[in-house]
Parts: structure tokens; sequence; C-alpha cells
């Protein structure tokens, strides 16, 4: 394994069918769903890109046109947008084509977040790398990211990101139990559930859209039969990991409190919507005393 080097390539699933938004996704990813006035993933990109990673490579699926052209250089646009002077447009959409470049793999049949994770194996290669959902949103004023890679290089392991849930939402999420590392503010994950039942699960640690994997997880993966759902389970082949001493075994968690926003489900979207909208300075106000008053 290349050893010492710092992590510079992510990995970013977004080949799921998206079934929970359905009919909005009957056409498009969900990851192409606005969140004010860019894509989620774009927030993703620039998510990955921030914490210093280079090598972006998006998983895609059926509907990948949307995904690349959104990334992609758009002359047509460009050039009329600068015809009519209307700069900061311009620059909107060329931001977005200057984050990459960006590398795509197809998952032809959705099999699961372990599945498309295993689709990067070429590209990834022998070393540690990020995974970041294209779904789930990290707000850029809080750390995750970073501290998740900096715990990678100390332990030489795996890390996920766990929040703290409300005990009745964890079947929601894959869930971990932990055990504390002796002077260290991350924690040893002694074993790992995915969806849970409520009375089953060993506690309420939710694992959430980022990981940094050893590359051992795609050995481990091959090997991984489908579990919940009929998926291989990404969860699964880490719980693998987090009981194995062999190299690249060992998985450790941090927990995240910051702020976090889920798109992918309805009302979770619309919870983010608002949240990032209130905080933008060209509306947020008007758009929180409208909000006050549509509530009264
Ligand atoms: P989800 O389970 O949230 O996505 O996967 P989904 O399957 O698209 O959603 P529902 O449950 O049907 O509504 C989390 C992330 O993993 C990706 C998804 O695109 C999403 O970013 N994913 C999931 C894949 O890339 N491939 C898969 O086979 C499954």
């Amino acid at each position: 394994m290349t050893l010492g080097k710092p992590i510079r390539k992510a990995v970013i699933p977004a080949a799921g069918l998206g079934t929970r938004f359905l009919p909005a996704t009957k056409a498009m990813p969900k990851e192409m769903l606005p969140v004010v006035d860019q894509p989620a993933i774009q927030y993703v990109v620039e998510e990955a890109v921030n914490a210093g990673l280079t090598d972006l490579l998006m998983i895609t699926g059926r509907n990948k046109r949307a995904l690349e052209d959104h990334f992609d250089r758009a002359p047509a646009l460009e050039r009329t947008l600068e015809l009519k002077g209307d700069l900061s447009r311009l620059e909107a959409i060329q931001h977005a084509s200057n984050l990459g470049p960006l590398h795509y793999v197809r998952q032809g049949d959705p099999k699961g977040l372990g599945h498309a994770v295993l689709c990067a194996r070429q590209h990834v290669g022998d070393e540690p790398f990020a995974v970041l959902l294209g779904d789930d949103l990290i707000d850029d004023r809080d750390e995750l990211l970073s501290t998740m890679i900096e715990v990678q290089a100390r332990t030489g392991g795996s890390v996920v990101a766990l929040i703290e849930v409300d005990p009745s939402q964890i079947s929601a999420y894959g869930c971990a139990d932990i055990s504390a590392v002796e002077g260290e503010d991350y924690f040893r994950v002694n074993r790992l559930v995915e969806k849970p039942a409520v009375a089953d699960a060993p506690s309420n640690l939710a694992v959430i859209g980022r990981y940094v994997l050893h590359p051992e997880i795609f050995d481990v993966l091959e090997e991984t039969e489908p579990g919940r759902g009929g998926e291989i389970q990404l969860t699964d082949a880490l719980q693998t990991l987090a009981v194995s001493d062999c190299e690249g075994g060992g998985v450790y968690g941090v927990v995240f409190r910051g702020r976090r926003y889920d798109t992918g489900d309805k009302l979770s979207y619309l919870k983010a919507v608002i949240s990032i909208a209130s905080e933008r300075v060209e509306f947020g106000e008007e758009l929180k005393s409208w909000l006050k008053e549509f509530v009264n």
C-alpha cells in the first residue's frame, strides 16, 4: 500500500435509484435536485475539493447525463451570459466546471452502496480514499472530512462519521457500537449493524455519508454477500474490517456535532433547503420573516 502520502482520491456514489423521491427521480438522479440554486451533488464535490482531495470519481447510473453535464463546460450558455454581461451567473456556471477534473464510472446495476464503492476499485488502486455520499450535505463551516483523513493516517484503518440521533430514528441508519481510545477524541468501532430494529440497536450513533477507507475494503467487498434489502452493504464490509486484525483492519469513528443536511427523502430535503436558504445573505432574512408569518 502507498504509505505516508496524503489522501487525494474521493469516490462519490450517485447511482442509487432514489426510490424515496419518486416520481421526481424517475428520469433524474436525486443528487441533481436543487438545494436553493445548485444541485445537492455540487455541495458534496465542493466539500471534497475543500478537504484537499484532487482526484474525484463519481459512480453514476442510468441517469448519468445530467451529472456529467453539470460539471462540464457549457460553451453556448457561457457565450450568451457573456454577451448579456451577466458576469455573476457566468462565474457561477464556470465554477461548477472548474471543480474537476471529475472521472466517472458506471454502476450498471445498483446493487447497493457496497457494490457502488467496489466499482471504484480500479480507479482507486491500493491507497486509502474518501467516500462522500451525494445526498448527504455537511455545512462548510463545520469540519469533518479533514478530521477523518487525519484519523485514518494515525490509525491506518478505516474511518466512519457518526452522529447522535434520537433512539427511535436509528433504524433508518447503520448503527455503531463504539469504545473510547485513550487520549484520543476518536473512537474504536466494535460493531456495525445496518438499519437495526430500535430494540436491537447497540447505540444511538448513526453512520452518515462520509467515510475514509483503507483499500482492504475492496477485497472484503468482493466477498460480501447481499445483506439488508438484498443489497451489498458497505456497513457489512466495514463490520468485517472492524473485527479484523489483518493489515487494513480496524474501524474508527469520528462523532460529528456540526450541521448536516440529508437530501435523500422528501421531508429531510425540504428541511435542508429551508435551512440553507435561510442563511443566504440575498434573501435569508426575508425568508425567515415570511416563514414566521406563514406558520402563524
Ligand atoms: P441510498 O440508499 O440513500 O440511495 O444510498 P438510493 O438507493 O438511491 O435511495 P432510495 O432508498 O431508493 O430512496 C446512499 C447513496 O449511495 C448511492 C446513492 O446514489 C446515494 O448517494 N448508491 C446507492 C449507489 O451509488 N449505488 C447503489 O446501488 C445504491
